[in-house]
């Protein structure tokens, strides 16, 4: 499916060579402009020259691919422009050169044109999202695409990415239990495949937590994700959560539920922001039978046979591997590299905080709310499955 440099017009691949190249030098050289100040986070009293050579350079390359009005080379093509084309207007945020909060549209309408027309035609929000930055970021030469050189952001762009593949490849091994049933003998194969993968993914988020630096993350990463204008809608910033896995495996553990009023708002807002075989997974998964219901089920006639001891413990211990993965991100990720940093950040600067654009509070409240689902905490406020776990694990005990 993907078609990559031969496949891209002279112009896109222009826009491509310069994204890889002269951006990433003037964001980091921004960047540590902005970082060497005493008030790290004022990005308005230094670098007026790059932050007007960045603008004028992408301008050009964007005004040029406008006027070709040829997307339609293979889907990568016009997947690599949408997300070359966010990348700058997420710099040109990032830079305080647009702000939604005081613009009623975008003023880069060309941009804003041409980021329409290829998210229009590939189904997606008309923005970069996680998938042109992490899962689905093509390498030069071993050189993937990001916004500065700062080792700080390749150290969260890998690490996020490892993450994501990590959660698809459990996915993908939960998703052949489908077709077998849970009580098959054969379940033990996407089992074992599903919890080396998940125990990657503790390890990726183990590494991040100790090895991202707070201040360079907070200050010189996190804010080229967040919230900007196309045209005149304002699109959420991206999320590595922007991918189908992780909800696929919430739904066929059985620890989230599609028709909760709170989880089902969760799939329909990050629809647009993932690309179109994760949209179509998202959907597909929305179909299943959890296993948790399924083995709650059979439980009345079966809990005392072998298969379902074996296959039922085999599942409790990936639920315990999952709920360990959230509470990684909540307590440890959210809480170091955001919360902490955030409460010692001036007045000025709280507003446009988080990627999703709500004020951090609120943002850290709905996390702990999808946390305790996954962890299937037992709370009196939110329905979680955590009576039908421990009924589970009574039945299984040795
Ligand atoms: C420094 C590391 C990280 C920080 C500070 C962080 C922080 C956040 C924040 C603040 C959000 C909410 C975004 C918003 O709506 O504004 C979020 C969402 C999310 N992040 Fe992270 N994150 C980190 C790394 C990761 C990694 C490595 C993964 C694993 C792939 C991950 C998975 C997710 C998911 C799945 C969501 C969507 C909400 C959910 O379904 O839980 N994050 N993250």
């Amino acid at each position: 499916m993907f078609r990559h440099a031969a496949g891209m017009s002279s112009l896109s691949e222009a826009f491509d060579g310069w994204i890889r190249s002269s951006f990433v030098e003037i964001n980091t050289a921004l960047e540590n402009l902005y970082f060497s100040q005493d008030d790290r986070a004022d990005v308005t009293r230094v670098g007026a020259d790059l932050k007007q050579q960045l603008r004028d350079e992408g301008h050009v390359h964007v005004v040029a691919l406008l006027a070709e009005g040829d997307t339609g080379d293979g889907f990568s093509n016009a997947f690599g422009v949408l997300g070359n084309v966010g990348l700058y207007l997420g710099a040109l945020r990032r830079h305080e050169l647009t702000n939604p909060a005081r613009e009623e549209k975008s003023p880069f309408p060309e941009a804003s044109s041409l980021a329409m027309h290829v998210g229009a035609a590939l189904g997606m929000a008309p923005r970069f999202s996680t998938a042109h930055l992490a899962h689905q970021n093509f390498a030069h030469a071993g050189v993937r695409k990001s916004f500065t050189s700062l080792p700080d952001e390749i150290l969260f762009i890998d690490e996020n990415t490892r993450g994501i593949l990590l959660l698809q490849l459990a996915a993908d091994a939960l998703a052949k239990v489908v077709p077998l049933g849970i009580s098959s003998p054969i379940v033990d194969v996407p089992f074992a495949a599903a919890k080396h993968a998940l125990a990657g993914v503790i390890e990726s988020n183990t590494r991040l937590f100790a090895k991202l630096d707070v201040e360079r993350f907070f200050y010189s990463v996190r804010p080229y994700y967040k919230p900007y204008r196309v045209g005149r809608f304002e699109y959420r910033g991206a999320n590595a959560g922007d991918f189908s896995g992780i909800n696929e495996l919430d739904l066929l553990l059985g620890l989230c539920r599609a028709n909760d009023p709170y989880y089902a708002q969760l799939l329909v807002d990050k629809m647009q922001f993932m690309p179109p075989d994760d949209q179509a997974r998202l959907r597909e998964c929305m179909r299943h039978t959890s296993f948790l219901d399924e083995l709650l089920a059979l439980s009345g006639k079966h809990a005392r046979a072998d298969w379902f001891r074996r296959n039922a413990r085999g599942y409790l211990e990936l639920c315990d591997l999952f709920g360990r993965i959230a509470a990684q991100h909540h307590d440890e990720l959210v809480k170091r590299f955001i919360e902490n940093p955030a409460a010692n950040l001036g007045e000025a600067h709280q507003s446009g905080l988080t990627a999703s654009g709500p004020p951090l509070p609120v943002l850290v409240r709905s996390l702990e709310v999808l946390r305790d689902m996954r962890l299937a905490a037992k709370r009196n406020d939110i329905a979680t499955r955590h009576s039908d776990l421990e009924r589970l694990r009574r039945l299984v005990e040795p």
